[in-house]
């Protein structure tokens, strides 16, 4: 067996734990480094991985620690930084979505990945779905014929506050549209990557609290394509539970997949996938397991394929320009209250 790769990660939140359990769990990755901002986050940090220094600063630890790889799981307003000093130093980087809160800065972490010796790749894991992947691998076997129509829909609860309540501030967050919709901005996109690049996208969305009339709880967009494909995302945060479905139509037929979970994290989640090529209706099963605490699993080991230079499924820092760019001009887009063009926008 080659080398343990060595994973740094900064930020031990919610998610970030998550993360560290799969590091931890992948016999060919060692987690070396830990950055946890609180005291209490570093004594369980240290007690949960007793051989991963613990550092209080992510600046002082891509500085000071020996790793191949940074995992940065830290509130989305602090993205850039991080992400920008370690590929300065040369480091490879899985860097959570959104990229960053502002198109600027996304396409400032793109420009330096280019020059980095350091990879970059965005945690965009959906695509490493059993069941979203399927999805994909359906498309691309043509058993839809060419997709011309793709809807993304999610009813759920309300989003956690964060550490510090960075979810409910507009400033730190950047958009709500940044949070889970973006995932199927990249989902969609990914689907329809055979017509090319989004024209044009119109959203809509409004908010339950007066006080936050900006973060919207329900919310909706399309997007469509040069050659007259489109695709719909919508979700509404003012519900119960997390309940996602994907339907893709073709010119012969259709996928129809759904997953429902008490809550995001579920271990235990019902799910489903069938497929209607033009003839007949299968239900597809699955090699493994759907849901994030899976495909979290699956990206560390990605992780391990792009540091060891193979080939990997992992986001591209071009996937995840466009899916922020995709949600901020949504934003922009309800500000208006107009379609906006989205093709030049967006180039790197
Ligand atoms: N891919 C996914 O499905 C998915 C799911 C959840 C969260 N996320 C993303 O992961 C990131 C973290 O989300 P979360 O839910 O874990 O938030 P959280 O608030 O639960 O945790 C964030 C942690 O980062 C720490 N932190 C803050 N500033 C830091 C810094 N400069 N350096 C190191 N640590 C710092 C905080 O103290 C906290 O412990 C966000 O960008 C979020 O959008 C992605």
């Amino acid at each position: 067996m080659s080398q343990p790769v060595r994973f740094a990660l900064a930020g031990f939140g919610a998610w970030g734990k998550l993360h560290a359990q799969s590091i931890a769990g992948n016999p060919e990755a060692r987690l070396v480094a830990i950055t946890a901002p609180t005291e209490a986050t570093r004594k369980e940090a240290a007690a949960a991985f007793p051989e991963a220094a613990i550092y209080a600063d992510a600046q002082a630890m891509i500085a000071e620690a020996e790793f191949d790889i940074i995992d940065i799981v830290t509130p989305s307003h602090t993205h850039r930084d991080i992400a920008l000093e370690a590929l300065a130093k040369g480091k490879h980087v899985l860097l959570e979505k959104p990229m960053a809160t502002t198109l600027e800065d996304c396409k400032a972490i793109a420009a330096a990945a280019a020059t980095s010796k350091g990879k970059l790749a965005l945690g965009h894991e959906f695509r490493l779905s059993s069941q979203w992947g399927e999805v994909k691998k359906i498309i691309e076997r043509g058993t839809i014929g060419e997709p011309q129509y793709v809807l993304v829909e999610l009813l759920r609860k309300p989003y956690r506050l964060g550490a510090g309540g960075w979810r409910y501030d507009q400033s730190r967050v950047g958009s709500w549209v940044l949070e889970e919709p973006i995932h199927f901005f990249d989902l969609a996109r990914w689907y329809l990557s055979g017509s090319g690049d989004p024209v044009e996208l119109y959203a809509y969305g409004n908010s339950r609290d007066p006080q936050r009339p900006q973060l919207f709880d329900n919310f909706s967009a399309m997007f469509k394509y040069a050659n007259g494909s489109y695709a719909v995302v919508s979700q509404t945060l003012a519900a119960f539970e997390h309940h996602q479905t994907v339907k893709v139509t073709g010119t012969k037929g259709a996928i129809w997949a759904g997953w429902s979970g008490a809550l995001d994290r579920t271990l235990e989640p019902d799910y489903f996938l069938k497929v209607f090529d033009g003839e007949k209706l299968e239900t597809v099963k699955l090699e493994s397991h759907s849901g994030e605490v899976f495909e979290l699993r699956e990206e560390i080991s990605q992780c391990l394929r792009m540091v060891r230079g193979e080939s990997h499924k992992l986001a591209t820092a071009n996937d995840g320009l466009w899916s922020a760019g995709l949600c901020l001009v949504a934003e922009e887009s309800i500000r208006q209250k107009q379609p906006l063009p989205v093709a030049d926008l967006l180039k790197l």
